[in-house]
């Protein structure tokens, strides 16, 4: 179907929607055409279109942007001064701490600008223009330069952008990154410049203890009292060009950042939400929901347990550890823990009937209609076929390539063993030094060698368990004593340690090669997926059938109108809410620093609460923080339709002022990413409120204060 036949289908489908389904992550460039602004106006907004994208201008859009690489952030001060998430900033809070210097336990605070942190491998990027493509893919396809297939793959989309970028002014300009993306499973494409800043500095994190309050037991639950901020800031050249880390740059003159409005929330405000949201998959078949359940989650849940286990042990007994694999540990339970609650949820809140009476619909839609006749039946066909596969494929990288981190790279060893075999002294010299590389890139100052061992000693195991002998790498054959075989490998392998690779490196032989017993156990892992890999195919008739199943959809005007989340830029309307998660229970929008307290446990380190944080609840000295009852709001909830990508993202009201960041969402809709349900789906906010209190009254940054644009 043409673009625009589909746009209008788009359009008809949104109109089939009450005002106040807050379902929706709504693409910027299409809220004219698609009338999510004029849905946004009526539930309150008080701003226009221009106002929150611009592409002649500057607007609301231009204050958020992809903060690293999976999350968002906002700036809140015309010196670039950048609003995150605890979680977000994690990474970074820990790679600056040590035993010595614990900024995880104790948080950190830049008292002057020259404090402030710099941060290898950390960059903010904005969105700096959006251009539809959609034609030049369809004309690629028809001209025979790719298929509608590949069209989907990473290797076109970024040659695509290569190509387009050559020919546009940008070309050359300075942190100018272009990627093409996919919108409604290949329906229609878009071209996204980014401008890209990699000198990004950190300034301000509290204590985990306030930051990541509640710990594991609460991530993914309501009611909540995490203060989940961090504190950074974009510097440049002395032009404001994106520019590497030099003690010259300067913070980045920002044209837009968001002003602040400490004037309160009440029930049914308006809320919205403009994030980078990572993925949903929110049109699937049931066939495919439960293709979901079963390999990816249940994938998760499994191997990650296992893992997870051993990691909790050994930080436990060791602060070096704990530091060296907090924020590892952290994102493997997020994800764990999310599987977990999402198949228990897509069963409690009905996803499957609710998807096959979708099924059912889009049958009767279809008949007659050649283009969407069989859809679905050829859907669940194709996925009977793919589930053992996926299934198999999601356990081995689950475990061989996430969770056991030791791994030698069996083709660059196999370079170098042609190498010595030809005498080609100049490519033994290049995979040597690769492997150097290899060696320091695997020992790196976070990874122990003997908590990985560990690990692998569980994993191994455990998928015998999880898999059958012919579904799991050929070692399992012969292989009887795991603690051996993994002791073997961790020993005697040439990558184990420094002195096993200097020894090789003075003269490596095709023999030792041979011998080493992690090459041989990767290639057993590698072979084994392979195998598996190249015996399936059906994947190309599922990535169409699909494509086909949402455009029949759309048109059919059974669902909304928006893409799947694709870590591209969105905007979510809703409103601020209380929820009703069973029988006889209704939570409350908001929680305060009074439950801080109810929730303390000094003999649990995920509800420890910092003297000085207690002192001032206990003597209830908010400041201008305080509600109007004198207590200091904690976590509020929202409507808005979030996923993960959109951590940090900010919460802003009818006129664009920033009252809290997102953070989470909530245990009960944790199917969310599959079926949006308008009764139990809520986004969790940290308020703007314990934000600043927290920087001014504990951190004593009245410096950053001092930067922002308060509204009381
Ligand atoms: N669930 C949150 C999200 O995905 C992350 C929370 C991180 N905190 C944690 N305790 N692991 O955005």
């Amino acid at each position: 179907m043409k673009l625009k036949n589909f746009l209008l289908a788009a359009v008809a489908a949104l109109f089939t929607l009450q005002t106040q389904a807050d379902e929706g992550m709504w693409l910027l460039q299409l809220m004219q055409q698609q009338h999510s602004i004029d849905l946004m106006k009526k539930q309150g907004l008080k701003l226009e279109a221009e106002d929150i994208y611009n592409p002649n201008g500057v607007s609301l859009k231009d204050a958020v942007g992809i903060f690293g690489g999976g999350c968002t952030g906002e700036i809140i001060s015309p010196d670039g001064l950048v609003l995150t998430n605890h979680h977000c900033g994690y990474s970074a809070i820990q790679r600056h701490s040590s035993v010595e210097h614990d900024y995880l336990t104790d948080g950190f605070w830049a008292m002057r600008l020259e404090d402030e942190l710099p941060n290898e491998r950390l960059s903010f990027s904005f969105v700096h223009s959006i251009i539809d493509v959609t034609d030049v893919v369809n004309e690629d396809i028809k001209s025979g330069k790719t298929t509608e297939v590949n069209a989907m793959t990473r290797t076109y989309l970024n040659e695509l952008a290569q190509r387009l970028m050559a020919q546009s002014e940008l070309n050359g300009k300075s942190g100018i990154r272009a990627q093409v993306y996919p919108f409604y499973a290949g329906n229609s494409f878009y071209l996204i410049y980014y401008k890209v800043y990699p000198d990004v500095r950190m300034v301000a994190a509290p204590p985990s203890s306030i930051g990541k309050f509640g710990g594991e037991t609460d991530n993914w639950m309501w009611p909540r009292h995490t203060c989940d901020f961090s504190v950074f800031r974009i510097y440049a050249d002395k032009n404001g060009e994106p520019a590497p880390y030099s003690a010259d740059n300067v913070p980045l003159k920002t044209p837009k950042y968001l002003n602040i409005s400490l004037k309160g929330l009440n029930e049914n405000d308006y809320a919205m939400i403009l994030g980078f949201p990572g993925s949903t998959s929110r049109y699937l078949t049931a066939s495919e929901v439960r293709e979901r359940m079963e390999t990816t989650n249940q994938a998760e849940i499994d191997v990650r347990g296992v893992r997870l286990e051993v990691l909790r042990e050994k930080m436990a007994a060791s602060d070096k550890t704990r530091i060296q694999y907090a924020n590892k540990f952290a994102g493997s339970s997020n994800y764990w823990k999310n599987s977990i609650g999402m198949n228990e949820a897509i069963i409690k809140n009905k996803v499957l009937e609710t998807k096959a009476e979708q099924e059912r619909q889009f049958n009767l839609f279809a008949k007659g209609k050649p283009e969407y006749e069989g859809v679905v039946d050829r859907i669940n066909a194709a996925v009977e076929k793919s589930i053992p596969v996926e299934r198999q494929l999601d356990y081995l990288t689950e475990s061989f390539y996430s969770a056991i981190e030791f791994r030698t790279p069996v083709d660059l060893m196999d370079q170098l063993k042609e190498a010595i075999k030809n005498k080609d002294n100049v490519a033994i010299e290049g995979a040597k030094n690769e492997l150097r590389q290899v060696f320091d890139q695997i020992h790196n100052k976070d990874y122990d060698h003997e908590v990985d061992r560990a690990v692998a000693k569980a994993i191994l195991p455990a998928m015998a368990e999880f898999l059958t002998l012919p579904e799991l790498p050929d070692f399992y054959q012969t292989v009887t004593d795991f603690d051996a075989y993994v002791d073997n490998i961790y020993n005697n392998s040439i990558l184990a340690n420094s002195t096993n690779l200097e020894k090789f490196l003075k003269k490596p032989t095709i023999k030792a090669i041979d011998k080493d017993p992690s090459l041989a156990y990767m290639r057993s892992v590698q072979d084994c997926m392979y195998k598996t890999i190249d015996a399936y195919t059906g994947q190309d008739d599922l990535t169409l059938e699909h494509k086909a199943y949402i455009r029949g959809l759309n048109e059919m005007k059974n669902a909304p109108a928006y893409s799947d989340a694709n870590f591209t830029m969105r905007l979510t309307y809703g409103n601020v809410k209380s929820y009703e998660p069973r029988d006889a229970v209704k939570y409350k929008y908001y929680t305060t620093a009074d439950g801080v307290l109810e929730k303390e446990d000094p003999t649990n380190p995920e509800f420890v609460v910092p003297a000085k944080l207690k002192e001032l609840i206990q003597k209830r000295d908010f400041g201008r923080y305080a509600m109007a009852d004198g207590s200091l709001p904690a976590c509020f909830l929202t409507t808005n339709d979030i996923t993960g990508g959109n951590s940090g993202s900010p919460v802003m009201d009818a006129e664009g002022n920033l009252i809290g960041i997102a953070f989470d969402g909530n245990w009960e809709s944790l199917s969310g990413d599959i079926n949006f349900d308008d009764n139990l789906q809520r986004c969790i906010a940290v308020d703007i409120r314990y934000v600043l209190f927290v920087i001014d009254k504990l951190g004593n940054c009245q410096r950053l204060i001092n930067e922002m644009k308060i509204i009381d």
